[in-house]
C-alpha cells in the first residue's frame, strides 16, 4: 500500500481499488494552490485502471475551511476552484467526500460535487460567504438548491449558517453519517462502483412553493442591513431552478468575483483576521493558562447571573454568593430563568439546562469560594464597594485562585492595591446581558502576572465570548471611545441638529439604533450620575453640554421611564417637542445660533471622534491594536461590521 504525493498538500492511497486522497494543509486544510493542484493530480492518477472509485478526506479538525482567505486580492493561478470542482463532478468513477470536520465555504462546495457524501458525528456543513461579503464562488448557490431545495438554501446560504451533520442529513445535504468514517466512505465508493452516479448539477431543483421561498428570503434581507452579500445570495439562489446549470454558475462566479474586491468584503475579512488576532498578546508567549474549573461569582443581579450562565453553558462548575440567603434565593431564581428563556427561544435543551443548573449553587456564605478556581465580581459599580469586597475575598479565596472584577468604569489597580495579591488580579468588563453579548473586555492591570491574564483569555474564549486585552483608563476602550462618540453628537445637537436627525443619519450608515436611542435604551441617569460626580475635576474650559444633565433633572431617564431623548409614551419612539424646546433654551442661554447638518457630516463627524479617540487609546499603549479597538465598537456598541469598525474605516477613506 503505497503513497503517492500528489502535491505538497495532497496525497493518495489505493485500497482495494479505491483511490483515498487525503488533504493535509494545516491549519484549516483551505483550499490553498498546492490543495487544488493537488487534487487535480490526484483525479489524473484515478483514471487509470488501477483505480475504481476515489474517497477524498482530510487530515485535521476541519474537512475543508474553505477557499484560502489570505489568497483574496492575489492573481489567480490556475486550476481555480470551479475548474476541480467541475473534474470531480464530471469525473467518470465514484468520487465519495469523506466529511470528519467542518467543511465550510468552498469545502462545502467540494463535496457538494462529490457523487456522494459520509460524514462523522462530528462534521459540519455551512456556506458562510455571506459573513465575508462575498456569496459561494464554486458552486454552492446552484448545487445547495438541487440538493436540499430553495427554501432551505436561502436560509443556509443567505444568513452563513453552519449545521451539524445530523441536520445536514435532514436537510438532504448528506447520504449518510458514518461511526467509522474511513470505513463507511470505503463501503459507499464500493457500492457506487460501476453504478449510475448521482451529480448534484444534474438533478433539478425540487419544486418549492413561490411564498415559502419569498418568507425565506425576506427574513435573511431583514436582517442584512443594507449589506450587498445576503441578497446577491439569495438572487442567485433563487435563479438556480429558472437558469440551466451553466448559467448559474457563470453568474455566481462573476458575483463572486465582483464582491470579493469589494469594500464590504474587505471591511468583513478584517474582522475575520481581527478576531483570530485579538487574543494573541505579545507579553504571553509561551505562557499556559491556569487550568479553570469552579467559578465563584459574587452578586447575582443581573450582570452576575447573565456572567454565571455564560460559564454554566460552557460547562464550569458555578458559585453564586450573595449576601442573604434570601439574595441567593432570588439569584438562584434569575439563573434558573435566564436558562429557562434559552430552552423556550431554542438555544438550549430542556436536558441541557437542567444538566447546567445541577452544576450550579447559590449560597450567601463567601467562605464557599475557597474551592474556586476564579471568582469573578460583579457587584455594584462603586469604588468603597469594590475594595471593601476584595478585601474580604483577599481572605477567603486560595492564594493560586484569580480574582476577577467586573467594572465599567473604576480603577481595577485601585480595587487590586486593596488586597495583598494585585498580581492574582484582572478585570473583566462583561457587557450586558452577559449571557448574549460576545464581547468581554479582559483588562490587564498594573500588576496582573502573565498566567493570569493568559487564564482569562482562555475563559473568556471558553465562554465562547471574544476576548479583548486593554490596559486601564477611565471606561476601558469601549466606553472611552462611546464617552468621545457621545460628546460629539451631542455637540451637534447643541449647535443644531436634532437628536433624530443624527440617530437617522447613524441608521442609514449600518448602525442598528443612534445614539440617542441607545442612551434611552440603557438609561441616562447612570452616565449623569457619574458627570456629577466628575464635576469636581472637570476642565472648566472644556465644552460642556447640559441638555443630558436638563433631561434627567426633568425626570427623563430613557425608555423605562418611558421619555428620555424620546416619548415613548405609545410605545414608539418619537421626538418630543418638550425635548426639542429644551435644547433650543440651552442654545440660546449659550448665544448659539442653530445651523443644519447634513446626514453625510453628521456621520463623518461621529467616526472621527471614534477614530480619534481609538488613536489616543494606541498612542497611550491601552489598546494594542487598532483592530482591537474596531472588534469592541462591532460586538459592544453595534459599529456594523461590515464596514470594518472606526479604525478600518478611518485608514480607509
Ligand atoms: N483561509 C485562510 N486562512 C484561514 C481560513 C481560510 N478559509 N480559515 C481559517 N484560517 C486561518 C485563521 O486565520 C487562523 O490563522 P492564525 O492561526 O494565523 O490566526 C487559523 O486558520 C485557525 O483558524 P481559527 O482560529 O478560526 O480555527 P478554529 O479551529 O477555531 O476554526 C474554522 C476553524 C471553523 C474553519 C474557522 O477558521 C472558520 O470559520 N474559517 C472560515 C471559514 C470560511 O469562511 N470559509 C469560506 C471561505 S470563502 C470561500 O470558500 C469562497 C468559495 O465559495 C469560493
Amino acid at each position: 500500500m503505497n503513497t503517492a504525493r500528489f502535491s505538497e498538500s495532497v496525497t493518495g492511497t489505493i485500497v482495494d481499488g479505491v483511490l483515498i486522497v487525503t488533504i493535509e494543509n494545516p491549519p484549516v486544510s483551505a483550499l490553498s494552490f498546492h490543495v487544488r493542484a493537488g487534487l487535480m493530480a490526484a483525479l489524473g492518477r484515478a483514471a487509470s485502471d488501477e483505480v475504481s472509485a476515489v474517497v477524498l478526506t482530510a487530515i485535521g479538525r476541519t474537512f475543508i475551511g474553505g477557499a484560502d482567505i489570505k489568497e483574496f486580492g492575489k492573481p489567480a493561478i490556475e486550476p481555480t476552484l470551479p475548474d476541480v470542482i467541475k473534474a470531480i463532478e464530471s469525473f467518470a468513477k465514484p468520487v465519495v467526500a469523506a466529511v470528519g470536520g467542518a467543511a465550510l465555504g468552498g469545502g462545502c462546495e467540494i463535496a457538494l460535487a462529490c457523487h456522494c457524501r459520509i460524514a462523522s458525528k462530528a462534521a459540519s456543513f455551512g456556506l458562510p460567504e455571506v459573513k465575508l461579503g462575498i456569496v459561494p464562488g464554486a458552486g454552492g448557490t446552484q448545487r445547495l438548491p438541487r440538493l436540499i431545495g430553495t427554501v432551505a438554501a436561502i436560509d443556509l446560504i443567505g444568513t452563513g449558517r453552519v449545521v451539524t451533520s445530523d441536520e445536514a442529513l435532514t436537510l438532504g445535504l448528506i447520504d449518510a453519517i458514518a461511526d467509522d468514517l474511513a470505513e463507511g466512505a470505503l463501503d459507499a465508493a464500493r457500492h457506487l462502483v460501476d453504478q449510475p452516479l448521482r451529480r448534484t448539477g444534474a438533478l433539478s431543483v425540487p419544486h418549492s412553493q413561490a411564498e415559502a421561498d419569498a418568507a425565506a428570503a425576506k427574513k435573511v434581507l431583514s436582517r442584512s442591513r443594507g449589506q450587498i452579500a445576503p441578497a446577491e445570495a439569495v438572487r442567485l439562489v433563487r435563479a438556480a431552478s429558472m437558469a440551466r446549470l451553466e448559467d448559474g454558475l457563470a453568474d455566481e462566479r462573476a458575483t463572486f468575483l465582483r464582491l470579493r474586491d469589494s469594500h464590504e468584503a474587505a471591511a468583513l475579512r478584517h474582522v475575520f483576521f481581527a478576531e483570530r488576532q485579538a487574543s494573541k498578546v505579545d507579553r504571553l508567549e509561551g505562557v499556559t493558562p491556569r487550568k479553570v474549573e469552579s467559578v465563584g461569582i459574587v452578586g447575582t443581579g443581573l450582570m452576575g447571573a447573565g456572567i454565571a450562565v455564560s460559564a454554566l453553558n460552557a460547562g464550569y462548575r458555578v458559585i453564586g454568593i450573595e449576601q442573604t440567603d434570601e439574595a441567593a434565593a432570588r439569584g438562584h431564581d434569575r439563573i434558573a430563568g435566564l436558562l429557562d428563556k434559552s430552552v423556550q427561544s431554542g438555544r438550549l435543551t430542556d436536558h441541557a439546562r437542567s444538566e447546567a443548573l445541577s452544576r450550579f449553587e447559590a449560597a450567601s456564605d463567601a467562605g464557599r469560594l475557597a474551592q474556586a478556581d476564579l471568582v469573578i465580581e460583579a457587584v455594584f459599580d462603586d469604588l468603597t464597594v469594590k475594595t471593601e469586597l476584595f478585601r474580604k475575598l483577599d481572605r477567603v479565596v486560595r492564594p493560586d485562585a484569580i480574582l476577577a472584577t467586573n467594572t465599567s468604569y473604576l480603577n481595577p489597580n485601585e480595587i487590586a492595591s486593596a488586597t495583598a495579591r494585585p498580581e492574582r488580579i484582572v478585570g473583566l468588563h462583561f457587557f450586558s446581558p452577559a449571557n448574549i453579548m460576545r464581547l468581554t473586555e479582559v483588562v490587564d492591570c498594573a500588576a496582573t502576572a502573565p498566567d493570569v491574564l493568559a487564564s482569562a483569555i482562555a475563559f473568556v474564549r471558553k465562554l465562547g465570548k471574544l476576548p479583548v486585552v486593554c490596559g486601564v483608563t477611565e471606561g476601558f476602550i469601549g466606553n472611552r471611545i462611546y464617552s468621545a462618540y457621545r460628546r460629539e453628537a451631542e455637540f451637534m445637537v447643541e449647535d443644531g441638529a436634532a437628536p433624530d436627525e443624527v440617530d437617522a443619519a447613524l441608521e442609514a450608515w449600518g448602525f442598528p439604533m443612534g445614539i440617542f436611542a441607545v442612551n434611552d435604551m440603557a438609561g441616562l441617569e447612570i452616565a449623569w450620575a457619574r458627570r456629577k460626580r466628575q464635576s469636581a475635576t472637570r476642565d472648566p474650559e472644556a465644552r460642556y453640554v447640559e441638555i443630558a444633565d436638563r433631561l434627567c433633572e426633568a425626570g427623563r431617564f430613557g425608555r423605562k421611564t418611558g421619555r428620555g431623548w424620546y416619548d415613548y409614551s405609545d410605545g414608539e419612539r418619537r421626538s418630543d417637542p418638550q425635548v426639542t424646546a429644551l435644547i433650543e433654551a440651552v442654545r440660546a442661554a449659550k448665544g448659539i445660533v442653530p445651523r443644519r447638518f447634513s446626514a453625510d457630516e453628521i456621520v463623518a463627524r461621529l467616526l472621527a471622534a471614534m477614530a480619534n479617540e481609538g488613536k489616543a487609546l494606541l498612542a497611550e499603549g491601552i489598546a494594542a491594536r487598532a483592530s482591537d479597538i474596531d472588534l469592541v465598537m462591532i460586538n459592544g456598541y453595534g459599529f456594523p461590521a461590515h464596514k470594518g469598525g472606526p479604525m478600518f474605516h478611518a485608514g480607509d477613506i
